[in-house]
């Protein structure tokens, strides 16, 4: 149901009513962004906080379901140890200076990835976020923390294997659904945006199985500079796209009602 507030934000920005139910972000290009203001790296990261703070709060005054942000893979713990400390600190600070605001906007947090690998005190705080906004019915803003696509479906995979070999399941009757009720985004609904920011074209083990009928909006713009502009140009670009789920008619309208 789109609220009048809702309603008034679309047509402010000459959307129309058919918003991506989920959207996935590759947040890239901190690092840049800092190097062209002869600035050090985290000064990058900080900024691209910010921009979280502002597109999270677009995507709930919107009514998009969920947005779920690639804040820091598996590879990146192979960063300069400093790197990954400032990282790990500015996420603590993230965490708690959000928290109201998350409340206030009615966001739930939720994290999908290996979280028991990173450090106590963060994981203390992303508990604390995530109770505290538990109640919130609003947007789902997921951060993908030690995230892997592929240890994601290797762990869906050897839990669906125990089951196989438990009798429990029948590997015959294996069905996609199987698998797609296995991974940690199993709540979520299909991812049907991906971003990725600073004009790279791959998808860097984000999402792999989600991501197969997605649309893709890959833009030049450094994480730190993509702000509401930003995104509501890859909301008319999703607007724009002909999604036919590797059927051959073509469907532009609202994803609400198209079957994935
Ligand atoms: C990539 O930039 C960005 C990341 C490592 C993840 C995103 C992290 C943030 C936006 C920092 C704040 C996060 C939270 C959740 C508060 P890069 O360093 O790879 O950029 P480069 O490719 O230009 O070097």
């Amino acid at each position: 149901m789109q609220t009048p507030k809702q309603a008034s934000l679309l047509k402010r920005y000459h959307l129309k009513n058919c918003l991506p139910r989920h959207v996935a972000i590759i947040m890239d290009g901190n690092g840049r962004w800092a190097k062209k203001r002869h600035l050090p790296r985290i000064a990058g990261h900080r900024a691209g906080a910010l921009s979280i703070r502002e597109i999270v709060r677009l995507c709930g005054e919107l009514g998009i379901e969920a947005l779920t942000l690639y804040a820091f893979s598996t590879e990146n713990w192979k960063r300069p140890r400093q790197e990954v400390r400032l990282l790990m600190q500015l996420l603590k600070q993230y965490l708690r200076s959000e928290v109201e605001e998350l409340k206030q906007n009615n966001v739930r947090l939720g994290t999908i990835g290996n979280t028991q690998d990173l450090p106590d005190e963060i994981r203390e705080e992303l508990k604390k976020a995530m109770t505290a906004t538990a109640h919130c019915t609003g947007l789902r803003l997921i951060l993908a923390l030690s995230y892997s696509g592929r240890a994601d479906l290797t762990r869906a995979v050897r839990e669906i294997a125990k089951l196989a070999a438990s009798k429990k399941l029948d590997p015959s009757n294996l069905k996609e659904e199987t698998i797609t009720k296995a991974l940690s985004t199993r709540d979520l609904p299909e991812v049907d945006l991906l971003i990725r920011t600073s004009g790279e074209f791959r998808v860097s083990n984000f999402l792999l199985w989600e991501l197969a009928y997605s649309e893709f909006h890959i833009t030049k713009t450094l994480w730190p500079d993509f702000r509401t502009p930003h995104f509501i140009s890859a909301l008319k670009d999703f607007q724009g796209r002909q999604r036919r789920f590797g059927g051959v008619e073509s469907v532009v309208g609202s994803v609400t009602t198209w079957a994935h």
